[in-house]
């Protein structure tokens, strides 16, 4: 039997602004102590949330559920100012694990509404990053998800900017862009790329092993966005693709005649669950592992001051 080869994508797994979210919480509890509140997932990756959880982190839902003189986190995804707001009514001193790259994007959009423009948000619906950038002025950002809902707009005589998710897939967010500059000629653009570093290498090199692949497996948790648009790329190229939590997700039978399988990691996914998946394809017979390295990342984001 001759060796499956592994065609293993790099960059993959944990980005920047992940590490840093992740740490924030570890040494709130190192510090404060059980328990540390965090708003929402701090990342969207199920292992993550549980090891969190296991050394004292709660997770919920809405502010009001975080006691009186708790510690409290907003999450990677960034929050709506009505949600700092909360908070800090209610005398917490919410400490901001917001990725700076998502920080950005509302500091554009902020920007675009101050000079009176209306902004549409090129997002998902529902997506805990989009739903706070939203949240900055409901009335004056408007998401479209697909050219079928630029179709619908109706938004003619009026300013406008756009805004992008940082996580979006690059060629689904062009054909959107492409079709507001159509029906709006004038929309601003914002000031630079919105979407991340992270989510552009992940999916330009899923993308070079792609094309030599004929069957790619993609770790991370189907909330993430990052992750469901590395299952969709593969899609979209025709190389059948399994999105998987981690090893244990993994069907014998996805392998049969698939000599060459494209892996991956979402920017949420441990790099440990890659190494259980390669031990796994390695327990279902011979594999050679050969990485392709498409960018090199040195990305690091500071932390809050008083957690350095
Ligand atoms: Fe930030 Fe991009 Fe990671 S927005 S959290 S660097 S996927």
């Amino acid at each position: 039997m001759s060796a499956r080869t592994v065609l293993l994508a790099s960059p993959r797994s944990f980005c920047a602004g992940v590490e840093r979210a992740i740490t924030i919480v570890e040494r709130l509890l190192d510090r404060a102590g059980p328990p540390v509140y965090v708003y929402h997932h701090i990342v969207h990756n199920l292992h993550v949330i549980e090891r969190l959880r296991g050394k004292g982190a709660v997770f919920v839902d809405d502010v009001d559920e975080v006691p009186d003189g708790a510690t409290l986190v907003f999450s990677a995804h960034g929050v709506a100012p009505a949600v700092g707001s909360r908070a800090r009514g209610r005398g917490l001193d919410p400490v901001d694990a917001t990725c700076p790259l998502v920080a950005k994007v509302h500091s554009e959009v902020h920007r675009a509404l101050k000079e009176d423009r209306h902004v549409i948000l090129i997002g998902h619906d529902g997506h805990d990053e989009s739903d706070g950038v939203r949240g900055i002025d409901p009335e004056r950002v408007t998401l479209v998800e697909s050219t079928a809902d630029v179709e619908e707009l109706d938004l003619a005589g009026r300013d406008l900017a756009y805004a992008c998710q940082t996580t979006l897939s690059q060629t689904e967010s062009a054909g959107i862009i492409a079709a507001l500059k159509q029906r709006y000629p004038d929309i601003e653009d914002p000031p630079s790329e919105d979407i991340c570093y992270a989510t552009t290498n992940r999916q330009n090199a899923l993308s070079a092993v792609l094309a030599e692949a004929d069957f790619a497996l993609i770790v991370g948790s189907r909330y993430s966005s990052n992750t469901t648009r590395l299952w969709e790329l593969a899609r979209e190229l025709n190389v059948e693709a399994r999105l998987i939590e981690d090893s244990g997700d993994i069907e014998p039978d996805w392998l049969d005649n698939k000599d060459k399988v494209a892996l991956t990691a979402g920017a949420s996914a441990p790099s440990e669950l890659v190494d259980g998946v390669i031990e796994r394809l390695a327990e279902l017979g011979p594999i050679r592992v050969e990485e392709r390295t498409t960018a090199v990342e040195t990305m690091e984001f500071h932390l809050p001051g008083s957690l350095r």
